[in-house]
């Protein structure tokens, strides 16, 4: 696969605002039903996360069963992080507007995203630089339903079906370069009524 599969205007958004303007009142809501929720918290036990762990585009809930050693949660607002009773720190930074983390080198045992990785414009770029935060053979796990923030989602995610979004997704990690071979999964079982839970995740590479 070449690294063009993504047209022209697939980052574009509806509202091309900056972001602070759009999330700069808190939601203490959930984004998510209380299944899918579930669902996430038993995806990141069955795989282990733990130790020094960063929850990417989080809010003030990280849906862990038993919250990591130490969590780092990154978002657009400050009440929310920091009303999150899991995160030991918070830290408020603009991914499209600076995609490089404010956090040093192979600092992090593992990372997660739910929920809100089809709110990034520039993602290769984000993944890349997750990749250098974490430690060789952390996880970066992405977990999503069908349910967004349409005009501030990208224009490519809200024209793809689930099965596109999981694509989407693992391409993302392909095009980075710096992860093994994404696995994907829906979460959700075969007639389930609530939100579908899809999740694709990798491990860094150690070169
Ligand atoms: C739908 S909410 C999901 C929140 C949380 N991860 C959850 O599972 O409930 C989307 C989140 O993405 C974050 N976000 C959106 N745009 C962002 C950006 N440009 N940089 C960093 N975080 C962003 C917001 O702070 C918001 O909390």
């Amino acid at each position: 696969m070449t690294d063009d599969v993504f047209p022209p205007q697939f980052f574009a958004r509806v509202d091309e605002s900056d972001d602070p303007l759009f999330y700069a009142e808190p939601r203490i809501v959930t984004h998510i039903d209380d299944d899918a929720i579930v669902m996430v918290g038993e995806l990141y036990e069955e795989l282990g996360i733990d130790g020094d762990v960063l929850d990417l585009m989080s809010s003030w809930v990280s849906h862990f069963r038993t919250p990591p050693r130490h969590l780092r949660v990154l978002g657009m607002n400050e009440y929310e992080l920091k009303a999150n009773p899991a995160a030991a720190e918070h830290i408020v930074h603009d991914l499209n507007a600076q995609p490089r983390l404010p956090l040093p080198a192979e600092s992090i045992d593992d990372a997660v995203c739910c929920a809100s990785v089809d709110y990034l414009t520039q993602p290769i770029e984000v993944f890349r630089d997750l990749a250098r935060v974490l430690r060789p053979g952390g996880r970066f796990v992405c977990t999503f339903s069908n349910r967004v923030f349409p005009t501030k989602a990208i224009r490519g995610w809200l024209y793809g079906t689930d099965e596109d979004r999981c694509a989407i997704v693992a391409e993302y990690f392909r095009q980075s370069r710096v992860f093994e071979p994404a696995t994907v999964a829906r979460r959700s079982p075969d007639g389930h009524l609530g939100d579908p839970l899809y999740a694709v995740w990798a491990r860094r590479t150690d070169a």
